[in-house]
């Protein structure tokens, strides 16, 4: 397990870095290198693909949010078509019958042209959402944008405070903070450890750290925040949840686990069955590759196998 863990933690910045390279992008997508694990963590490249595993999940009493992938639009114009899209699939799974449960990154609504333009574009999925009973997740990236994703999450909820939350990462020194600005007005928080390659000053690098951290901030949620979702996959972090939860009263439908599409799909299912909530992150479309390499990232096993499909072409 500790050579796992180092080789992870060598292997993370430089395939993080991957995800931003256009010309290994353009290669792995022409050579369909690791096209099978492209397909375990993402559930397919158009709509109805999604929906059915949306579907295929819910047979197993497992909820899902569903993500367009995507990120960084360049032009209001895709902005404007990701709002469009997305009200698309609010309305195509209220439809079909199944929760309408979204996450969304603001960089694909686009932030990067300015804080208010994410905002404004968040309106009409909110409306939406409010119309069709669903949810919104605001999505966290990386550390540039965090302190202008918790104010957008702070003033949109001001308006829609039964459909919009956010995510905080564990590893970032300031989440205790936006933790409490998140519990001082009920607002939904997902905890997570954090997917992106982040410096020393601002972001705990030590594995135990980022753990400890998320310990610490899943028990302040679990006593006072608004039905916290724990996003892990981490067994320890998990067991601690039961205990804590089962030692204080604290009943399984006053929070949710939730995991990625494709990710220990064993443990989803024997939460499921020992009377926990779980909901399942279930990624589409056809911008998978920044997502794929978070997740190749995470894991010596995913990265050793993908380099070696890249080596032996
Ligand atoms: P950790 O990385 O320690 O993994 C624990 C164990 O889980 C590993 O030992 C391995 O067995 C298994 N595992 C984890 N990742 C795996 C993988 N990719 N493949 C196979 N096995 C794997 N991040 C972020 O920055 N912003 C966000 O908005 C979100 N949103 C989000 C939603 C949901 C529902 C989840 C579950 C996660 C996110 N994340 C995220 C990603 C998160 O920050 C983190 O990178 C991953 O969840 C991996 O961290 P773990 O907590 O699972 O622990």
């Amino acid at each position: 397990m500790q050579v796992a863990d180092q080789v992870t933690r060598t292997l993370r910045r430089p395939l993080l870095a991957l995800a931003e390279n256009d010309r290994v992008e353009g290669l792995m997508r022409r050579n369909g290198v690791s096209k099978g694990l492209v397909r375990r963590f993402v559930a397919g490249e158009d709509l109805d693909t999604a929906i059915a595993a949306v579907r295929s999940l819910a047979d197993q009493s497992i909820t899902s949010t569903l993500d367009l992938l995507g990120e960084n639009v360049e032009t209001p114009d895709a902005a404007r078509a990701a709002v469009a899209a997305y009200v698309v699939i609010l309305d195509h799974l209220a439809a079909a019958g199944l929760e309408p449960n979204i996450s969304v990154k603001l960089t694909m609504v686009g932030l990067d042209a300015g804080p208010d333009v994410a905002r404004v574009n968040m309106v009409p999925i909110l409306e939406r959402a409010r119309e069709v009973g669903g949810f919104v997740r605001i999505d966290m990236e990386g550390s540039a944008y965090t302190e202008v994703t918790v104010a957008i999450t702070e003033a949109l909820h001001d308006r829609f405070p039964d459909q919009v939350g956010t995510v905080i990462q564990s590893y970032l020194r300031r989440s205790a903070d936006d933790i409490e600005r998140m519990i001082r007005r009920g607002a939904r928080v997902r905890l997570v450890k954090g997917a992106y390659a982040e410096p020393a000053e601002i972001a705990f690098t030590d594995r135990r750290e980022v753990d400890e951290s998320y310990r610490r901030l899943m028990l302040r949620l679990l006593d006072a925040g608004a039905y916290p979702a724990l996003a892990t996959h981490d067994a320890d972090l998990i067991a601690a949840a039961r205990h804590y939860t089962a030692e204080r009263g604290i009943t399984p439908d006053r929070y949710e686990f939730q995991m990625l599409y494709g990710v220990r799909r064993e443990m989803q299912r024997s939460l499921v069955e020992a009377g926990y909530r779980m909901r399942v992150y279930v990624p589409y479309g056809t911008e998978w590759y920044p997502y794929f390499t978070r997740r190749i990232a995470e894991r010596p096993a995913n990265a050793l196998f993908v380099l070696r499909q890249l080596v032996s072409r």
